[in-house]
């Protein structure tokens, strides 16, 4: 088989094919993360060296960026990237995947995008592109299907075995070798009537999650100046046993789906109906600010200790979008740390997963030491990983501001 990209989908998913027995090809574009595989060094949390080494070693694995080599498979898995481009979607990647993958088709293959996208995109853009580029036609000489990932890397709990996959088909056939294929994989396989619901149920759960962390980050705000305590609030509600699930406060969302796909799926509604998906922009303007808000927080705490943000030394801790991972795209941790530089802050910021964290020069990289946490004017919790010395931070901290709520709380600690 085929799994074109070797990212936090395709590499997890590509581990698991070898170790169930089958023989992979992983197609990945970027050259430099061939070079690391190939050398042996993972660059996803959830896949060990040790793993790696050992699918390595079965000689059923191997990676490259030649497309030539995808020749001969029975399934192709596609697990590219879906930014958004001018905030609207951008499906040059999995464009590329499929012609790519269109090459080598053959009667009897099978197709799956993993990729999150708007409900249309298996059967409106992958289709005809294997079509094309094979000259075959999909259902009657091969299988197509869209199985979304729901991976949540670094979650000790649900990993892509546990976690049940939803699979579709464009026709039954399709689906009954798609269902077939992950059956080899997963625990739990369940079957959707057709690939745009499939499309949908992904975008469903991630607008989900997104609207319920607005409502929360908003409530949050408003609490603050009504003086009262959000987080306890939350958590007597969470003692409610039916109808209620607890959303936290933060800076805001990050990472690869929550900032992204909702706007997929408010860009389809709006192209194809005419109307605004309310919702979704209203989630999307609250967890925006979150980084505007936390600034201010700075600001008024520095305040408070009569200290101006400009020139003030601030330790931030955390940079990655979510705790134990180091994934920093579009986190909003490095958000308000770009914002704190512009406002003339000496910036710095401890994030032990996330590497190359520069993402703007005026930010300067530091361990979570006690000399830096003592020398900082404020020290700023934005992602509460694990491996923070968290006992550390609130015996030498002169103040804190903590956005997740993960300290104990103490003279020298607020929170968000
Ligand atoms: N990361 C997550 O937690 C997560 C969870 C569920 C779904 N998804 C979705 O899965 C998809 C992939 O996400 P990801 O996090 O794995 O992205 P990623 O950036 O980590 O990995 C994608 C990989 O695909 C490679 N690539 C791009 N175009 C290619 C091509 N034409 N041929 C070969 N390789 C190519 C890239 O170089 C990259 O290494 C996205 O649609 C995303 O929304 C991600």
């Amino acid at each position: 088989m085929v799994v074109v990209g070797q990212g936090y989908v395709g590499l997890p998913l590509a581990m698991r094919a070898v170790e169930m027995g089958h023989s992979v090809t992983g197609l990945e574009a970027d050259a430099s993360r061939v070079a690391q595989l190939v050398a042996g060094t993972s660059y996803v949390e959830d896949v060990s060296a040790a793993a790696l080494a050992s699918a390595v070693d079965s000689g059923r694995y191997r990676v490259t960026s030649d497309p030539g080599c995808c020749d001969g498979f029975d399934v192709a898995v596609i697990a590219v990237p879906t930014p958004l481009r001018y905030g609207m979607p951008d499906l040059s990647f999995i464009e590329q995947a499929a012609a790519a993958v269109g090459q080598h088709l053959r009667v009897g293959t099978t197709v799956v995008l993993e990729s999150t996208s708007y409900p249309g995109t298996t059967q409106e853009v992958v289709a005809p592109i294997l079509e094309g580029k094979s000259g075959l036609r999909a259902g009657p000489d091969f299988h197509l299907g869209y199985s979304p990932e729901r991976i949540d890397p670094g979650n000790p709990v649900w990993d892509l075995v546990n976690t049940p996959k939803l699979v579709s088909g464009i026709d039954g056939p399709s689906l009954v070798a798609v269902q077939s294929f992950y059956d080899t994989l997963v625990d739990k396989t369940f079957p959707v009537v057709g690939c745009m619901e499939a499309e949908l149920a992904k975008l469903i759960e991630n607008t989900f999650r997104h609207v319920n962390v607005a409502l929360v980050n908003e409530l949050t705000i408003f609490a603050a100046d009504l003086g009262i305590d959000v987080w306890e609030a939350i958590k007597a509600a969470s003692t409610k046993p039916f109808g209620f699930m607890a959303f936290t406060p933060g800076p805001g969302v990050g990472g690869h789906c929550l900032p992204i796909d909702p706007s997929y799926l408010s860009w389809r509604v709006e192209r194809v109906l005419g109307r605004p998906f309310r919702f979704v922009a209203l989630a999307k303007d609250i967890n925006d600010h979150m980084p505007d808000y936390v600034a201010e927080r700075v600001v008024l705490a520095l305040n408070r200790r009569r200290l101006a943000v400009h020139g003030s030394r601030l330790l931030l801790l955390g940079l990655a979008y979510k705790p134990n991972t180091s994934d920093a795209r579009e986190s909003p941790a490095v958000a308000v740390a770009v914002r704190l530089a512009a406002l003339g802050a000496d910036v710095r910021a401890a994030d032990p997963h996330v590497r190359n964290s520069r993402t703007d020069p005026r930010v300067l990289d530091v361990p979570c030491s006690a000399d830096e946490l003592t020398a900082a004017d404020l020290v700023v919790l934005l992602t509460d990983h694990d491996d923070f010395d968290y006992d550390l931070v609130g015996a030498c901290a002169s103040h804190v501001l903590d956005t997740r709520h993960r300290l104990s709380p103490a003279a020298n600690v607020e929170f968000l």
